[in-house]
């Protein structure tokens, strides 16, 4: 925990409850293990959802379903929401859940992986919520990017890695470097990139708030920068790193739930 636990726990203790729906949903997440976002986040979504009034959201990482909702009850009417997640454990539970709150026209899940499903997806979300597998956040971006229009929110959670992020890369635990590595890059570009203006906040594991700056272009160089494999396939150097990371993350996940 990054926060002192007291702060947290009085903070929380503030909070009015969810809907009935988002309160089943997420004690069954709890009781199955499955992460889900926390109390600070949801409260920080629901204030962003109600600033923004996003009309498209895109979510990478649905889990079972829980921060859809969340978000379903918080965003204007005929708000649509796209959600991603590739672990097929999850999937029909999120679907079932989605379909127990009559949420299945509002809510479209695709089931794939994050990095190939925002590649072939169009148009613009005025509201980008990343909640994925941390070391890939820094390889989303350039998607991330081109979805968003000026003025759009990206909010992306757990961008503190327990603390970990402040450590020196020596006083990580080996198997976590990439990760430390990747979310500083993630971090630093946040900060520094001409098209966002982004504020990091010490809540739950750390959230970052970026908006894409108004009248800002995205230039030819950054897109050659960034974009790699758009223009000469060179992110298939990525591809064994993230396929490493990604089964450990499973791995992890699936360790979790057994327990
Ligand atoms: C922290 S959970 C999401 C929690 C969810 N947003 C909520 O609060 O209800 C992260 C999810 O991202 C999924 N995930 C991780 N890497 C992914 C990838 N590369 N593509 C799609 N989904 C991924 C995991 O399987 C997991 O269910």
């Amino acid at each position: 925990m990054i926060v002192d636990e007291r702060i947290v726990t009085f903070i929380n203790s503030l909070d009015t409850e969810n809907s009935r729906i988002l309160e089943e949903i997420e004690k069954e997440a709890h009781a199955s293990d499955v992460p889900v976002i926390r109390r600070e986040m949801q409260s920080l979504l629901k204030v962003l959802l109600m600033l923004q009034k996003p009309m498209r959201i895109l979510e990478v990482g649905t889990a079972i379903g829980f921060s859809a909702l969340l978000m379903s009850e918080y965003a204007p009417e005929g708000c649509r929401i796209t959600t991603i997640e590739n672990y097929e454990k999850r999937i029909p539970i999120a679907r079932s859940n989605f379909a127990r709150a009559g949420k299945e026209d509002v809510i479209t899940l695709i089931e794939g992986d994050a990095a190939e499903v925002l590649e072939k997806l169009e148009g613009t979300y005025d509201f980008i919520f990343m909640d994925a597998a941390k070391g890939q956040y820094i390889h989303y971006l350039p998607h991330v990017l081109r979805l968003l229009p000026e003025g759009g929110c990206l909010v992306s959670d757990n961008v503190m890695q327990d603390g970990d992020v402040i450590q020196s890369r020596f006083a990580v635990e080996r198997r976590n470097r990439t990760i430390h590595a990747r979310m500083r890059e993630y971090l630093y570009e946040l900060k520094h990139n001409p098209l966002l203006e982004t504020a990091i906040l010490p809540l739950g594991d750390g959230a970052a708030i970026s908006v894409k700056q108004t009248g800002a272009r995205q230039s030819e160089e950054y897109q050659e920068e960034r974009i790699p494999a758009q223009k000469d396939g060179s992110q298939a150097e990525q591809a064994p790193a993230r396929q490493e990371e990604q089964e450990q993350h499973q791995k992890t996940e699936k360790e979790g739930e057994k327990q």
